[in-house]
């Protein structure tokens, strides 16, 4: 195959230059955002020549045959597995990320409960209430405990109030910005307290999806413990350069909402129609190469550097926290100089970091420095 010779000017070249070299000094700056930066695909690259697509469902196969499909179905059979999902009795496919992952499992609770309305807590990510506007199911937001989860007493109240329509409950497992975990064996027992037989549990799972597989005594999360469906995207822990996710549901419930497509003779389960078919290739690589154990070490390593954050902000003063199992590092938000330099993302009167591979115990001391700096800055500003 010949491809078409580079033909950029001088200039085009050197803003290409400029962009990699701005993109360079800032990756190891993002301690905000949990997206890990240290990963290597090279071996794939290769795999860029052709025009790859896993249009249609993994499982059923596709007349696109330049597709990684047989790859897909090893990703998610592996995410089964970290999910505990009913043996023979699940299905799912590589997503764009975790936000196509929970429109996915919002549109199957939706199909099945057509008249359900949404119970989602005020901590929940920003993309959840416009995929709830999107498909017109009718919602309510739930408090949050100042802790970032659920207010189980607020959930059953509501319930209550409207036990004549099936709920949909979203629950956090890990919250944008505390990492905290709705209780979903609370939940569960709500709803057999209310004697509510007929309703649907979504976990979003986006980062602590693959942080829980691998501690001892996690908190209920998965499908073994109530969820009917759950998506974890698999840019952030694992680290990936493209955004994607998983997003796993039990089959019978899918199996309402398939249609069969002749043009591309698939069947119709996905969100999106063309799907990458390099990023199953990516998070299968990972898999792989990583094996349980080097994602166990990923994972004691964030969480023993959690507690080395939470050391270096508590002894400068700074109160600093994080909930079990959680890499999320929450504090107050810091003075706004501190943004030119890091990326934070702060909301309302917190900030938080996010201890993935690429921060170091180093970048850290430097940044509980910053913090103490700025603080000061601002404390004298203020006198
Ligand atoms: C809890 C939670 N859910 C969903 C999302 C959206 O995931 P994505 O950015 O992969 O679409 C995020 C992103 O940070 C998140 O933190």
């Amino acid at each position: 195959m010949t491809a078409t010779p580079p033909s950029l000017t001088p200039e085009d070249r050197a803003k290409l230059n400029a962009l990699h070299g701005r993109l360079s000094a800032l990756a190891l700056r993002n301690i905000g955002y949990p997206c890990n930066q240290v990963f290597d695909y090279s071996e794939l690259f290769r795999f860029l020549q052709f025009s790859l697509n896993n249009v249609g469902d993994p499982f059923t196969g596709s007349n696109y045959r330049l597709n990684t499909h047989e790859f897909e179905r090893e990703v998610m059979e592996e995410f089964a597995r970290l999910t505990r999902a009913p043996e023979d009795d699940w299905w799912g496919y590589v997503t764009g990320g975790g936000t196509e992952g929970n429109m996915y499992g919002l549109y199957v609770a939706r199909e099945l409960h057509p008249e359900g309305i949404c119970y989602f807590s005020e901590d929940t990510h920003y993309s959840v209430a416009k995929i709830l506007r999107l498909q017109h199911t009718r919602s309510i937001m739930i408090k949050s405990t100042p802790d970032g989860s659920m207010d189980c007493a607020d959930l059953r109240e509501t319930l209550r109030i409207h036990r004549d329509v099936p709920p949909i409950i979203f629950a956090n497992i890990g919250s944008t910005m505390k990492g905290a975990s709705d209780d979903l064996a609370a939940m569960r027992a709500i709803l057999d307290e209310l004697a509510i037989t007929s309703a649907y549990i979504h976990a979003d799972a986006a980062l602590s999806g693959i942080i829980l597989p691998f501690v001892k005594k996690p908190q209920p999360w998965n499908f073994a413990d109530g969820a009917d469906s759950i998506s974890i995207s698999g840019h952030k822990l694992l680290g990936c350069p493209l955004p994607c996710g998983v997003v796993l549901a039990r089959r019978k419930n899918v199996d309402r909402i398939a249609r069969s497509i002749e043009y591309v003779g698939v069947l119709d389960t996905t969100i999106a129609g063309s799907r990458s078919a390099i990023t199953p290739l990516m998070l299968w690589y990972r898999l792989k190469s990583l094996g349980h154990e080097g994602i166990a070490q990923i994972v004691q390593r964030s969480l023993q550097l959690a507690d080395y954050a939470i050391t270096q902000l508590q002894a400068r003063g700074i109160k600093a926290w994080r909930h079990t199992h959680s890499i999320t590092v929450v504090f107050p938000r810091p003075p706004e100089s501190m943004m030119k330099k890091w990326i934070i993302a702060p909301k309302k009167d917190i900030g938080h970091i996010i201890t993935l591979p690429h921060v170091t115990e180093s970048v850290i001391d430097e940044f509980a420095s910053d913090f103490t700096d700025a603080l000061k800055t601002q404390t004298k500003a203020k006198s």
